[in-house]
């Protein structure tokens, strides 16, 4: 379809959507699951609460009818702007508004662009191919920038902080909560020893020296990915975010997940089954479940060969979907709680 700044792939091929919508600033992943497991009704309201390059939406909207709207939400501003020129001419027949701010605030943002309940949420998490590949941002031990690593520009933590005043301890804590990292005593060792570190490549060569070369390339990600969550605090974001989407989803919306990792997948799969991050089903004096979602993939959904043979970042994909329950599932008191 025109406009949507797409590639020109047959558009009844329905495997084709990760090429079709892909842009030099973010190719979407697993768009077809998306897109399938969001819309339960075409002229419905849905939320890209991590719109990026806009993939996921333009693909959204070419599915949806005439009366549906699309909002479009994203921390950072650069992704907000690439929107309104790749899109525009959604924005302006009013089938997309978008709206810069972090996905923790989605229960205002609804409130104030269309209050009331909505048909589906999408979280494509983590950060996009542009952020990855403009140098200066930071995000990337591949490129020479400044330890920055905001998705947000405006927020005042940037990664030069984590790396040159945290202590000892908190980075080891750091890079074994968010990272995942063995050796994360050693490489927190060589870098109080050595600091101040003031870029990226200084910081990778500093995780290098701390590793043997055989686990360089996973160490490195691990400890960039570390730093990231802790910079944008996205472990806390992702459990607002996902409460926020259940309180603004209708019975019987639906929320769709892309996790890149397990720290993601597994909050995303403990909420949509128990609606905690603990994993604890309660259950009502009959011992029915009460919880917000039912989760509708009992094995996430991970892209094709063919996805991932183009795009390596589809690799590590996991897309889980939930539905959310009627208020009375969802042990809300029945008076008015839902409109
Ligand atoms: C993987 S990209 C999304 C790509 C998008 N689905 C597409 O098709 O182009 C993730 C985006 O989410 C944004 N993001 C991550 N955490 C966020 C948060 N807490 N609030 C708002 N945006 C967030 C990032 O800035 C990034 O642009």
């Amino acid at each position: 379809m025109p406009g949507n700044g797409h590639h020109d792939v047959n558009a009844s091929d329905k495997s084709k959507q990760f090429l079709k919508y892909a842009t030099e600033y973010h190719a979407p992943v697993l768009c077809n699951d998306v897109i399938e497991g969001l819309i339960t009704d075409s002229d419905g309201i849905y939320l890209d609460a991590t719109f990026g390059g806009g993939g996921h939406a333009a693909a959204l909207m070419d599915a949806l009818g005439a009366e549906s709207l699309v909002i479009g939400v994203d921390q950072d501003l650069e992704a907000i702007e690439q929107g309104r020129s790749r899109l525009g001419a959604e924005i302006e027949t009013g089938k997309l508004i978008l709206v810069s701010g972090n996905f923790a605030r989605l229960e205002e943002i609804v409130a104030e662009y269309a209050p009331g309940k909505i048909d589906g949420v999408l979280f494509d998490l983590g950060v996009s191919s542009h952020q990855l590949d403009v140098a200066k941002r930071g995000f990337s031990h591949r490129s020479e920038g400044p330890l920055d690593m905001r998705m947000n520009t405006d927020s005042a933590l940037r990664a030069d902080a984590i790396v040159n005043t945290w202590t000892f301890s908190e980075l080891v804590r750091l890079f074994r909560i968010n990272g995942e990292e063995p050796r994360a005593p050693a490489i927190a060792r060589r870098i109080v020893n050595v600091r101040p570190i003031s870029t990226t490549r200084e910081l990778a060569e500093v995780v290098r020296k701390s590793v043997p070369e055989l686990r360089e390339s996973k160490t490195l990600a691990r400890i960039f990915q570390a730093i990231r969550i802790g910079v944008n605090e996205e472990l806390d974001m992702l459990e607002q975010g996902l409460h926020a989407a259940a309180n603004v989803l209708k019975p019987k919306g639906r929320l769709v997940a892309i996790s890149y990792h397990s720290l993601e997948d597994r909050r995303v799969k403990r909420f949509l089954r128990t609606g905690n991050f603990e994993g604890r089903l309660e259950r009502d004096i009959y011992g029915n479940p009460i919880r917000p979602f039912r989760e509708l993939t009992r094995k996430p959904v991970s892209a094709s060969e063919e996805e991932t043979g183009v795009n390596s970042r589809a690799r590590s994909a996991r897309l889980r979907i939930g539905e959310k329950t009627s208020a009375k599932e969802s042990g809300v008191a029945q008076s008015g709680a839902v409109h």
